[in-house]
C-alpha cells in the first residue's frame, strides 16, 4: 500500500538527524506548511511542500486528505509502569487530606499495595488491563512506550508483569521497550533484610529475565527509603554484565545522589529530577544520561517541578515522559504532559514537542525507528484540527485536537488491536 497524505496544512518534527537534541537546538522544530507525506508499507517514503508534489513519481494506492490539519510525529513516552492490577484513588483522597507520598509509602501504601494487588491478579486479566491502557494512550497520540515492571517484587510476579510486556510488544502496533525494575521497593518480608532482596534481584531475578529475554534496561528507585546510590550501583553493575542497560528513578522526592550514580554507570537515562542541587546540575549537564521529566508525577503529587529552564540552558539533554502509574500518575496522555512542560515548567513549545518525540525516542534508543518524520523512518504520527500554529496545541490544553492516528503506516482505532 501506497498511502498519500496530502492537503497538510503543518508538517512537523522534520529532524534531518537522529541524535539527542540539547540547550538552543532543542527549540528548533523544523516543519514546512501546506505539505504531503507518502508512506509504502509501514515506513515514510518521501514528503515535501505540496507545491513540489508531482503525483507521476510514484504510485499511489491510497489517498487521505489531511483538510489542513497538523501531521505530527507520534508521542515517544520514554518511561510509565501501564502494567498494574487496581487503581489507588484511596491514596488520592489520603494526599488530599495532607499525607505525604512517603508517608504513605510508610504505612503499607504506595508501591507495596499495588505489589500484593498484582500478586493476586492473574495474567490474562493484567494483560488486559494494560491492553485497555495500551489503547487509550495510542488514541492520544502515543507510537512508542517504555513499561517497567516493579510491581511483582517476587520473582514469579517480576516474571509474570514482564511477560505481559512481552505480549503487548508482539500484540500491538507501539513500539515498545521493557525495563526490569525488580528494584522498585523493598518487599515487607525483606524489611529488615535489604541485603537478602538485593540478593535475589542479582542471583535468581536478573540471570531469570535475561534467559528469557525479557527487558532491554534496568532500572532502580534510588531514593531515601527506598535503595541508596550505593545499592543502586550495585544492582545496575550486575544489570550491565547481564546486558541490561540502567535507567534509573532519581532525585524524585530529595537529593539521593541518584543522578550521579546515573551519569557514573553511564545510565541511558536518570529520570524525575524534581529535587536537584548544583553537583547533580553539573554531572548531567557533562554527560551524554538523558534527563527524563515527569511533570504528571510533581503535579499529582503536589510537589515542585523539575528545573527544566535550568536543564536546558545549561545544556543537558531532556526527554519528557508521563509515568503513567497507579500511584503518582494515573494518565498516560502526552498531550498533558506537553502543555504542563508549557504551562509550568516554561518550556517553549518547540522544545516540549521535541522532548516528548525525538528526545523521548533517544531515551529508548529507537531513534533509527520514530521520534520524528523522516524517509525510511516507522510510519507513526497523527493528524490533528488545523490548528493556526504549533504553540496552539499546548495552548489549547483541553481540547482533543488529534483526529487520526496512524501507526505502522496503518490508520488505528480504539478496537484496531
Ligand atoms: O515513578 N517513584 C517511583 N515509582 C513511581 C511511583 C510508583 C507508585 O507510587 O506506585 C514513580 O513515580
Ligand atoms: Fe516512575
Amino acid at each position: 500500500m501506497t498511502c498519500l497524505y496530502y492537503n497538510i496544512g503543518f508538517l512537523g518534527g522534520l529532524h534531518p538527524l537522529n541524535t539527542p537534541l540539547r540547550g538552543a537546538e532543542l527549540a528548533v522544530y523544523p516543519s514546512i506548511n501546506d505539505a504531503y507525506l507518502i508512506t509504502e508499507g509501514n515506513k515514510i517514503m518521501a514528503y515535501g511542500s505540496m507545491q513540489d508534489f508531482s503525483p507521476a513519481n510514484y504510485s499511489i494506492t491510497h489517498r487521505v486528505d489531511v483538510n489542513k490539519g497538523a501531521l505530527l510525529p507520534s508521542w515517544c513516552d520514554s518511561h510509565t509502569h501501564i502494567v498494574f492490577a487496581g487503581s489507588r484513588e484511596n491514596e488520592f483522597v489520603d494526599k488530599i487530606k495532607g499525607l505525604s507520598y512517603a508517608e504513605i509509602a510508610a504505612k503499607g501504601g504506595g508501591i507495596l499495595n499495588s505489589a500484593i494487588k498484582l500478586q493476586q491478579t492473574d495474567s490474562q486479566e493484567l494483560y488486559e488491563l494494560a491492553l485497555e491502557r495500551v489503547r487509550e494512550v495510542v488514541q492520544a497520540g502515543t507510537g512508542a512506550i517504555e513499561i517497567k515492571s516493579g510491581y511483582g517484587l517476587t520473582l514469579e510476579a517480576e516474571l509474570k508483569m514482564l511477560r505481559v510486556i512481552k505480549r503487548l510488544k508482539e500484540n500491538t502496533p507501539v513500539l515498545i521497550r521493557a525495563t526490569f525494575l525488580g528494584a522498585h521497593a523493598f518487599p515487607t518480608i525483606y524489611k529488615n533484610n535489604p541485603d537478602g532482596y538485593i540478593k535475589l534481584l542479582l542471583t535468581e531475578m536478573i540471570p531469570a529475565i535475561v534467559k528469557e529475554d525479557l527487558a532491554e534496561y534496568i532500572d532502580v528507585f534510588c531514593e531515601e527509603g527506598f535503595f541508596s546510590p550505593a545499592q543502586t550501583a550495585l544492582i545496575c553493575e550486575a544489570g550491565i554484565k547481564a546486558g541490561l542497560r540502567p535507567r534509573i528513578h532519581a532525585n524524585q522526592l530529595a537529593i539521593s545522589g541518584g543522578v550521579q550514580v546515573g551519569v557514573t554507570l553511564g545510565a541511558i537515562s536518570v529520570d524525575h529530577l524534581e529535587s536537584m542541587d548544583e553537583a547533580a546540575m553539573k554531572a548531567l549537564s557533562s554527560s551524554s544520561t538523558i534527563g527524563t521529566l515527569l511533570p504528571n508525577a510533581s503535579y499529582f503529587l503536589r510537589m515542585q517541578d523539575a528545573p527544566a529552564r535550568k536543564l536546558i540552558d545549561n545544556g543537558s539533554i531532556i526527554a519528557l515522559a508521563s509515568d503513567f502509574n497507579p500511584g503518582s500518575a494515573p494518565s498516560g496522555n502526552m498531550n498533558g504532559v506537553v502543555a504542563q512542560a508549557c504551562i509550568r515548567m516554561r518550556m517553549l513549545p518547540e522544545e516540549a514537542f521535541n522532548a516528548a518525540t525525538i528526545n523521548g525516542a533517544c531515551a529508548m534508543e529507537l531513534e533509527n525507528q520514530c521520534g520524528s518524520i523522516q524517509v525510511g523512518k516507522i510510519a507513526n504520527f497523527f493528524i490533528t484540527k488545523p490548528i493556526p500554529s504549533l504553540a496552539y496545541y499546548p495552548y489549547a490544553f483541553g481540547s482533543n485536537l488529534i483526529t487520526k492516528v496512524v501507526l505502522q503506516g496503518k490508520e488505528i482505532h480504539h478496537s484496531s488491536f
